[in-house]
């Protein structure tokens, strides 16, 4: 049966890397036998630019409908000052995966062996990096209750998140950062800060509950989050599977993207229990270098593999397009964002090319 993609590029760079990707998706097409067929739709403020909204009822349908979704990025300079109720950030990205009740977001953050020099980190504490963080994505203070700024009877004003988390929501996404570890190294360190916060606490204990009942065989280590940002620089080969809150695991995520040489590398998977998926780079827009063909494509196309392997069941496929990212790094080619002090860079569609050389052979 023919797989069907939800294709939406987006905002800033969207377009730039979902079009490589895409390239991926021809070729595995064409020459490889995967059956397949995408729509693309608008997104963020480039949708809320052509009809008003940044997640039009008909890009909503059509993500429902897919079995499963490609993301680029959304967002950007021009609708910082839209309201809250229309910014692509909250009401696309967040209302996509809350619609969708993508509450596991998968975010492996691994070194190439070609990449090491690219690491902030020295080689020798870059080297063999392997980390899945598991960050949730549909709860926390994202969307926690109350909200908002209101005025004060004194005329000051006063801004509120709410972090609520729930235990059934915990133990969902304990089991999942579980399940992954009994298929790696057997470890979960969860990531709070019980030392101040309440929900934390109550996350702490959920997620030593479930692992002390249902995955006995899997060791879990809990650590603060500002001590776990160190360790990250540290020692990150201390860590296999990280599990942590929806924000924590946003800028975890990001500080883990810099060990391995580039934010333009990194992949991410966000999964529903029912099924559903949507795959994006854990960047975004990156707006200061946007349709100028310096952004690297490669977080994009390695997302497409998480899709493969994760949504369409096709392993084989993903194990070829990350062998085939891996023979273009190994080939020394580099977009700006990893190339070496003097090392000659390509641009996005160009390494997009290669990716696509590479898979043909
Ligand atoms: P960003 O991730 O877009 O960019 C941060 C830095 O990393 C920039 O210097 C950028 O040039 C660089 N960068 C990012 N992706 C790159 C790539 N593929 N190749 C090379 N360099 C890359 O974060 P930001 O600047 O904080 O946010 C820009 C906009 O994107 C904002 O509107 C923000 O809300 C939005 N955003 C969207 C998503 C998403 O759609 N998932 C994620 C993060 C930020
Ligand atoms: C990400 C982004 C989003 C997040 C923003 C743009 C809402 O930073 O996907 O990591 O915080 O989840
Ligand atoms: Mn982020």
């Amino acid at each position: 049966m023919t797989h069907k993609l939800a294709v939406l590029p987006g905002d800033g760079i969207g377009p730039d890397i979902v079009r490589e990707a895409c390239k991926v998706l021809e070729v595995l097409r064409a020459d490889f036998g995967l059956d397949v067929a995408w729509e693309e739709a608008p997104v963020g403020g480039t949708a809320y630019d052509q009809t008003g909204h940044p997640l039009p009822d008909t890009t909503l349908e059509l993500a429902k409908s897919a079995d499963a979704v490609l993301l680029g990025a959304v967002g950007g300079p021009q609708w910082d000052n839209l309201d809250y109720t229309l910014r692509p950030e909250r009401v696309a990205l967040l209302g996509l995966r809350k619609e969708l009740d993508l509450f596991a977001n998968l975010r492996p953050a691994k070194v190439f062996p070609e990449l090491v020099d690219a690491s902030a980190l020295r080689p020798e504490v870059a080297e063999g990096i392997d980390i899945m963080v598991v960050r949730e994505l549909t709860s926390g203070i994202y969307f926690g209750e109350p909200r908002g700024v209101e005025e004060l009877p004194d005329g000051r004003r006063k801004g509120l998140n709410s972090l609520v988390y729930t235990s059934d929501e915990i133990e969902r996404i304990a089991r999942v950062a579980f399940e992954i570890a009994r298929k790696r190294s057997g470890r979960v360190c969860s990531v709070d800060k019980a030392n101040v916060l309440e929900v934390s606490q109550l996350w702490r204990d959920v997620v030593s509950h479930v692992g002390q009942r249902e995955f006995p065989d899997v060791e879990l280590s809990h650590m603060y989050v500002d001590n776990a940002a160190m360790q990250l620089v540290r020692d990150p080969k201390q860590f296999d599977v990280m599990v942590t809150t929806n924000m924590f695991g946003d800028i975890l995520s990001d500080e883990a993207s810099m060990l391995t040489g580039s934010i333009g590398l990194l992949p991410s998977a966000s999964l529903s229990a029912e099924g559903a998926g949507m795959y994006e780079p854990i960047h975004g827009s990156a707006p200061d270098i946007a349709g100028i063909g310096k952004a690297n494509p490669l977080a994009t196309i390695l997302s497409t593999a998480m899709m493969l392997r994760y949504s369409l069941d096709e392993i084989e496929l993903a194990d070829r397009i990350e062998r085939a990212v891996g023979q273009v790094l190994a080939d020394g080619l580099r977009t700006p964002d990893i190339a070496g002090e003097g090392e000659r860079a390509i641009g996005t569609a160009e390494m997009g090319d290669a990716v696509v050389a590479a898979l043909r052979g």
